[in-house]
């Protein structure tokens, strides 16, 4: 009791007295007091443990042997060192050049639709869904089903879109969202009649896309199914023995396919070679991701837990603005800074859009309900500082751009004609959550302290590197790090 009106009297300072006015302490006392009431306790995360199926999945995460011709790894997309992101506002997989914010579109000019979003703490208990419109989720209610049926079942149910066909013993939602771009045409895939590179090392050169030529002719998820087991047998060909010999009395298996039985086996130990499938593969890409990009260090967490000097003035400014008329955490809520939930911005469109749109429709492409049009998931922040461009299709170039937009997204879209009228529809214009539609109002001095507190949120990544980002990959081609842009 008496705490509690400890904590409403120093919450009502904050709320009458302007900031300067009120002492260190009692200032610090009543931001305490208001974060407590949003919920707000230190991240908890797994602590950094380099094991066998960490460097498993390492190396399938680094390696750009996953994809039908040998370009592109989940890293070019995901660099470590843009944030997990790419610099990129839309990514672009296969066919692409060079790294980063300077990757080219190649000959044929595929961009995906959208934005790389980061992927940090994304192992997190928190985290509910995957992709800017959630379409691989946690089927909550189906779990919560089971548990009714079998007290002791903890089988994990997705929601995903290969419906049906989605394999048994996948880990967790990590392990579930990596199952996609591996089969994604534009991402990884790429066409039948690719071919690798002819400047690649020679038993990488030329080669024939077998990923994309056996799933010809099948769509939805038989396709990716078809992807996965060409891939595993790509990686590991789980039905040749090592010591089957060609006709020149040489060892059918390459050197870099042994180093992937080998760290397979390493990693999982009691499942035989032929009964490896893409499950172990992607729980360790999912394992790899939830240890590497787990964030541990934020200024933030060290002030929630009692360090008043963790972060500066500023970031509690901002702290105050986020959680209070700035009312970011209304959507940007909990550990992560994120509901899990979909709400629409009215964020400009770039790009080739998604489907057969050249807008996206965000969440409606999943649910196909009206009242889902342009609602994208929630993104959460933490080290968002580190991941620009922003915004589903990467439209924000900069944090200060996309908090303007939501200080007043009607009118800060960049969305009127020359004739001054509205360029967008009816739909999208009403879409806009009512949080924001009305505009905050918030001063660009207001703005610079939300970008304080955002800062207060990043980790200190630096330091890891070199654990996260292996020298080389089994298949020996190009990592895709960004020690030196290539
Ligand atoms: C061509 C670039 C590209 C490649 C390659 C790529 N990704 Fe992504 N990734 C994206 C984009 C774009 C999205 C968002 C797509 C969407 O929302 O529709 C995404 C989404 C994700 C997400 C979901 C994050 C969230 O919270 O929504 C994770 C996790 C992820 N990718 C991991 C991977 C892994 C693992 C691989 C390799 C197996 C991979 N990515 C390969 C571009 C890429
Ligand atoms: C109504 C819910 C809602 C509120 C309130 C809200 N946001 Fe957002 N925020 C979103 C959604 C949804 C997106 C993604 C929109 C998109 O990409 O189309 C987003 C995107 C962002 C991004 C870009 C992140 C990235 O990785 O691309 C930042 C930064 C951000 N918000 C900060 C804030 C701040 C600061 C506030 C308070 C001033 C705030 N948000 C208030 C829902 C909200």
């Amino acid at each position: 009791m008496k705490t509690t009106a400890a904590l409403l009297s120093a919450l009502l300072m904050l709320l009458l007295a302007p900031a300067v006015a009120v002492s260190g302490e009692a200032y610090d006392q009543a931001l305490r007091a208001l974060l407590a009431s949003h919920g707000q306790t230190p991240l908890e995360s797994p602590p950094f443990v380099i094991d066998d199926k960490y460097l498993l999945g390492q190396a399938l995460f680094f390696d750009p042997v996953l994809s039908g011709a040998r370009q592109v790894a989940c890293a070019t997309c995901h660099l470590p060192t843009r944030g997990t992101s790419n610099g990129q506002a839309l990514a672009v997989g296969v066919d692409g050049r060079w790294l980063g914010e300077n990757r080219l579109t190649g000959g044929r000019g595929f961009e995906t639709p959208r934005n790389s979003p980061d992927i940090w703490n994304r192992g997190h208990a928190a985290v509910q869904n995957m992709f800017w419109d959630g379409r691989v989720a946690l089927d909550e209610e189906a779990i919560d089903d089971a548990r009714r049926y079998d007290k002791d079942d903890t089988t994990i149910y997705f929601e995903t879109p290969m419906a049906g066909r989605f394999p048994d013993g996948v880990e967790n939602l990590l392990a579930a969202q990596a199952l996609f771009p591996l089969t994604g045409v534009d991402e990884m895939l790429g066409r039948p009649g690719d071919r690798s590179p002819r400047d690649f090392a020679d038993e990488h050169a030329n080669l024939p896309n077998e990923l994309a030529q056996a799933a010809a002719g099948t769509s939805g998820p038989r396709q990716i199914q078809i992807v996965h087991e060409a891939l595993v047998a790509r990686l590991l060909a789980p039905r040749l023995d090592t010591d089957d010999l060609d006709e020149d009395g040489e060892p059918e298996l390459a050197e870099w396919q042994k180093e992937y039985r080998r760290l397979a086996h390493a990693a999982y130990p009691d499942v035989s070679l032929r009964q490896l499938s893409i499950v172990e593969l992607v729980n360790a890409i999912g394992h790899f991701e939830k240890i590497a990009f787990a964030t541990r260090n934020a200024p933030w967490d060290n002030y929630l837990r009692g360090d008043n000097y963790a972060i500066s003035y500023g970031a509690k400014a901002g702290a105050r603005i986020f959680f209070g008329n700035g009312r970011c955490a209304a959507c940007h809520s909990g550990p992560l800074f994120s509901d899990y939930e979909f709400h629409s911005l009215g964020v400009r469109q770039i790009g080739p859009g998604k489907n057969i749109s050249s807008d996206d429709l965000g969440r409606y492409h999943v649910t196909g309900d009206k009242r889902d049009l342009y609602k994208f998931r929630t993104p959460p922040l933490r080290n968002v500082t580190l991941s620009a461009p922003y915004f589903h299709d990467g439209v924000a170039a900069t944090l200060r751009a996309a908090i303007r937009h939501h200080n007043d997204p009607l009118n800060l879209a960049d969305a009127k004609y020359a004739n001054g009228t509205h360029s967008w529809n009816r739909g999208k214009r009403k879409s806009v959550s009512y949080v924001l539609a009305a505009g905050l109002n918030l001063t660009d001095t207001e703005i610079n302290r939300l970008i304080a507190f955002l800062k207060s949120l990043e980790d200190d990544v630096d330091d890891l590197m070199p654990r996260i980002v292996p020298a080389r990959v089994p298949s020996g081609l190009p990592v895709a790090s960004m020690y030196g842009l290539r």
